[in-house]
């Protein structure tokens, strides 16, 4: 059993130091003082993309969700049911990371998942299924005021029935007074998402700038479903959202529905296709007092607070696989799945640029695939593979100045044979603020780190929850399934997939050789895989030892 063997080898060797990279365990022995030892996996050791390495840090956390990294680098984790935990990290150099103190900040056990930090890092906030709490925080002290009585600032987002129950939040970088909240639906087909005053499957926005804003202290509550504004609606569940950081173009990673037919037909397996969704750069309603902030960036075009189709369109993530009545349907494009037509009022995107007021009208559309694929419903900007559940997506610059946006997907249980459960990143141009790819692909995804077995899971595999970018473009992930905090870091040049599309990483062709490239810190494998000969500034005078375990 590898788990096994690796703790007790590392109970042997206490001087080892063990990390992932490629599909091997690398171990270097350096003196004991300068690497803690690390955290043993409860599951055979998942493999890193070459160019990558991974360090568990942290395990026996109660459900990790959403994490963020404070002002001064130290990590805020939501555990669902107990609430928001400090975790100071001793930097050792990497790969040399391990959590030196853990403190509960935050004691709430409705708290389950959103967690972020204004831009100036003094205030925190949080979500339950219900409402956004705020407390002042000091990273200094590691403490927050009033932690037992915190600010209400956005209420009523109760599913009536239970259903999705996260609330992630976003404050926007480009307008730091903004906070975005997402609410995804009560049920698999929720039709109470038709209804635009529902507030269902909606991402929202809210002017948070005013500090009397939440009570106690007698300030103004918003009411999720009827204020702030709409910055888009549609979506199940887009439990990933993440503002692009060259344009501020907003971006969701949408779970899609389960159990679906078309027309009658099953077509569960591989459809519909998981969505990431572009909801244009950050503008406010004509109505709203921040109005002098609207971007005049370019926006591709897209207008802000459009529907994307939920209930009714959902979409297509792989054309070249057997789908009833395809037609003219192209990988990315919207379907109906339903057999007989529908009509009901959604608001006319046209008329949607302001969608929390009253002029926008409602329309009766029968939903037909010509219904989903008109201008009313705005296609997803890419699909991924069905059921595989992206909860998380966070931009990061890389070691080489690229937009990557990560994506942890944690994994499917609506199919016969397991997806996702695994560590992505999607190519974004930088200049333009998009993928690369273009919205017909099925090959926008790039694997970071993946579970060797992928039938073994969930029992034997991580299920990436929350990520968070740190100041050295690490990558920290949590794993609720597992109750883990991973810690991922570019350490050399990232290849591609090879396959020459548009998707590979690195400045040079997808199959170049990397020793051709210069690269700091470049780690380089040689032919068996077994010898790890760039040791990275931080283990001097290291004595290089591969280990391969178990199947590795
Ligand atoms: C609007 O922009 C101003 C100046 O950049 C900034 O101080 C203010 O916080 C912004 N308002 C919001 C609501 O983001
Ligand atoms: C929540 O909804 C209830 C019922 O519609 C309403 O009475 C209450 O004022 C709302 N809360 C807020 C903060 O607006
Ligand atoms: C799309 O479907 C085809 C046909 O089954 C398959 O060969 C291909 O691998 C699929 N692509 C992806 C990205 O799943
Ligand atoms: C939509 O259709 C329903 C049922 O036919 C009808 O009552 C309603 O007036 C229509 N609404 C619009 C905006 O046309
Ligand atoms: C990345 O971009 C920044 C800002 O343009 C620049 O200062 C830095 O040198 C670049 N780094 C690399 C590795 O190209």
């Amino acid at each position: 059993m590898f788990s096994t063997t690796w703790k007790s080898t590392a109970l042997m060797l206490p001087s080892l130091l063990f990390w992932l990279s490629g599909d091997v365990v690398q171990a270097r022995r350096v003196a004991a003082s300068t690497c803690p030892a690390p955290v043993p996996a409860s599951y055979p050791a998942p493999v890193v993309r070459d160019g990558y390495e991974a360090r568990l840090v942290a395990t026996g956390l109660k459900k990790p969700r959403g994490v963020i990294v404070d002002s001064k680098g130290r990590l805020l984790v939501v555990e669902a049911g107990k609430g928001i935990t400090h975790m100071t990290i001793k930097d050792d150099g990497w790969p040399c990371l391990s959590v030196e103190k853990t403190t509960t900040l935050v004691s709430m056990t409705d708290l389950n998942h959103g967690i972020e930090l204004s831009v100036d890092g003094k205030t925190l906030y949080a979500s339950t299924s219900n409402s956004v709490y705020s407390w002042a925080y000091d990273a200094d002290a590691v403490r927050v005021s009033d932690e037992k009585s915190p600010k209400t600032l956005i209420s009523n987002m109760t599913n009536v029935g239970g259903g999705h129950s996260t609330r992630t939040l976003l404050i926007s970088r480009k307008q730091p007074g903004i906070l975005l909240v997402s609410r995804g639906s009560g049920s698999n087909i929720d039709n109470g998402a038709t209804d635009h005053s529902s507030g269902i499957s909606q991402i929202r926005a809210f002017d948070i700038s005013d500090p009397n804003l939440g009570t106690p202290g007698g300030g103004k509550v918003y009411d999720y479903p009827s204020e702030g504004w709409t910055i888009g609606w549609g979506l199940r569940n887009s439990v990933g959202v993440a503002e692009e950081p060259n344009t501020g173009g907003i971006y969701s990673v949408e779970n899609s529905a389960d159990g679906i037919k078309r027309f009658g037909v099953d077509i569960h397996e591989d459809s519909p296709g998981e969505e990431m969704n572009y909801h244009g750069i950050l503008r406010f309603p004509s109505s709203s007092p921040s109005s002098s902030n609207v971007s005049s960036s370019p926006d591709q075009g897209q207008q802000q607070g459009g529907n994307h189709g939920y209930p009714y369109c959902l979409a297509l993530c792989n054309s070249s696989l057997p789908f009833p009545s395809l037609n003219t349907l192209k990988t990315g494009s919207q379907f109906t799945h339903d057999s007989t037509p529908y009509s009901i009022p959604y608001l006319s995107s046209s008329d949607s640029s302001d969608t929390s007021s009253p002029q926008a009208k409602p329309i009766n559309i029968t939903t037909s695939d010509t219904s989903c694929s008109s201008a009313n419903f705005i296609p997803p900007r890419l699909t991924f593979p069905a059921h595989t559940a992206p909860l998380d997506i966070k931009f990061s610059h890389g070691n080489d100045n690229q937009s990557l946006a990560y994506i942890s997907f944690h994994g499917s249980w609506d199919r016969s044979t397991p997806a996702g459960y695994k560590l992505c990143a999607v190519l974004f141009d930088t200049s333009k603020g998009e993928p690369v790819e273009a919205s017909d692909s099925t090959n926008s995804l790039v694997d970071v780190m993946w579970n060797r077995d992928v039938s073994k899971c969930p029992e034997e595999c991580f299920r990436p929850v929350g990520l968070a970018v740190d100041g050295e473009e690490r990558i920290w992930m949590t794993d609720d399934d597992k109750g883990d905090v991973w810690v991922l870091k570019q350490v050399g040049e990232v290849k591609g997939d090879g396959d020459g599309n548009g998707n590979d990483f690195g400045s040079g062709s997808a199959n170049g050789d990397s020793d051709s490239a210069a690269a700091p810190m470049r780690a380089k494998r040689s032919g068996s895989g077994a010898e790890w000969l760039g040791v990275g500034t931080s283990v001097v005078g290291a004595v290089t030892v591969s280990v391969l375990f178990g199947v590795l």
